[in-house]
């Protein structure tokens, strides 16, 4: 998605919101006392192409007490692991031939694309495809090796690390396009809980489950884990400020995420289905443009756009209020994705955020997530 900063609306919301002093924001701990969770955001995805069993399994090696998959579904009805239902970024499925005739132009979510969709192949055809870096500027050795993983085989790789080890890992699935895919007959939410729960692995302290949308949270995932004799932790997903849900866009709800995440709706609202929001972290830690861009880590190439205001709205401790926990994303090392306040060190965004009082972090890098923890 794109993150960029729309100032004015930005403004409207921090006027809306109050904001914290500025740069020196008081230290403030986790909602449990407890140092931050570690989120292995698609796995390891800064070294490994993302949503791979190899990818979580390093994010696992790394320290990372919870791995995350995006979940889309198969023609069939299987949940398999990609960030979103169009596979031609993140797979080489545009260069077999026996699935050419598969490429399609669709909407997802009101954006037109093309490519090859995951509801147009069986899971049998999925396992023919093999996973890539979708991003230029990382590492491409390791493309074309990987399969595209199942929910089921990721249960797997944790019970057999639990087992090996003795390391209990976490997994935060999210459902991806949800609306999208009811509209197709392939809901994700069934599959999901059954999957869990034939598995098992229905250990509140070990799974979380995540959302962009709210109606799937708060009247599908909520009524069939009751059905179930299950209570996992939702967390309500954040984007930009001046966006609205997806399910809210089609049901003609006019709150925008910005209306979402104010003190007042997260008690009254949000806390009445979840249990911890999950904000991207540039909406509540401002920054401005830095032109031209600055080269802070000293590699020759000036990447680096952005710095603090210093502004920072309370999303943090309204949440904490409202007995929320908050699990900002993403966190990258790369220096585009940092501030020229971090002097090109991505262990300094963390301690920023650690210092804040954030109860986790979904992060591309879960290795030195858990060195800033550890330097704390
Ligand atoms: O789920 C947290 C974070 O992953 C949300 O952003 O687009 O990477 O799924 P995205
Ligand atoms: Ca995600």
């Amino acid at each position: 998605m794109a993150k960029i900063a729309k100032f004015g609306w930005v403004a409207a919301i921090a006027l809306m919101m109050v904001p914290l002093q500025g740069t020196a924001v008081k230290t403030a701990s986790t909602l449990s006392g407890e140092p931050p969770l570690v989120i292995g955001h698609r796995g390891a995805s800064g070294y490994l192409p993302e949503h791979t069993l190899a990818a979580y399994e390093l994010a696992i090696e790394q320290g990372a007490d919870f791995i995350e998959p995006d979940l889309v579904s198969t023609k069939d009805g299987v949940l398999i692991a990609r960030h979103e239902p169009n596979m031609i970024a993140t797979t080489n499925v545009a260069e077999l031939p026996q699935f050419r005739d598969r490429r399609r132009t669709k909407t997802v979510d009101g954006v037109q694309e093309e490519g090859f969709f995951s509801e147009d192949f069986t899971l049998a055809e999925i396992k023919q495809l093999r996973a890539r870096q979708p991003r230029a500027y990382r590492d491409q050795s390791h493309n074309d090796r990987y399969e595209v993983p199942t929910l089921q085989e990721i249960i797997d790789l944790v019970k057999r690390v639990e087992a090996q080890t003795g390391r209990k890992v976490g997994i935060y699935p999210e459902t991806k396009h949800p609306t999208y895919f009811d509209n197709l007959g392939l809901s994700l939410e069934e599959p999901l809980i059954e999957t869990l729960v034939r598995n098992q692995f229905t250990d509140p302290t070990r799974v979380f489950i995540q959302s962009f949308e709210v109606s799937n949270l708060k009247d599908q995932l909520t009524p069939l884990m009751a059905a179930n004799n299950i209570d996992l932790p939702l967390v309500q997903l954040f984007d930009e400020f001046h966006l609205k849900p997806y399910d809210f866009v089609v049901s003609g709800d006019s709150r925008t995420y910005g209306e979402l995440i104010s003190r007042d709706s997260l008690r009254s609202f949000v806390a009445t289905y979840a249990e911890g929001i999950g904000p991207w972290k540039r909406s509540f830690v401002m920054t401005a443009p830095v032109d031209p861009p600055v080269d802070t880590n000293g590699d020759g190439v000036a990447e680096t756009k952005e710095r603090l205001t210093g502004e920072v709205l309370p999303v943090i401790p309204d949440a904490h209020a409202a007995g929320l926990v908050v699990h900002p994303y993403t966190f990258r090392d790369e220096e585009s994705f940092l501030t020229t306040d971090y002097s090109g060190d991505p262990v300094a965004e963390y301690k920023q955020f650690y210092d804040m009082g954030v109860d986790g972090v979904f992060t591309d890098f879960p290795d030195t997530a858990v060195k800033a923890r550890q330097a704390r």
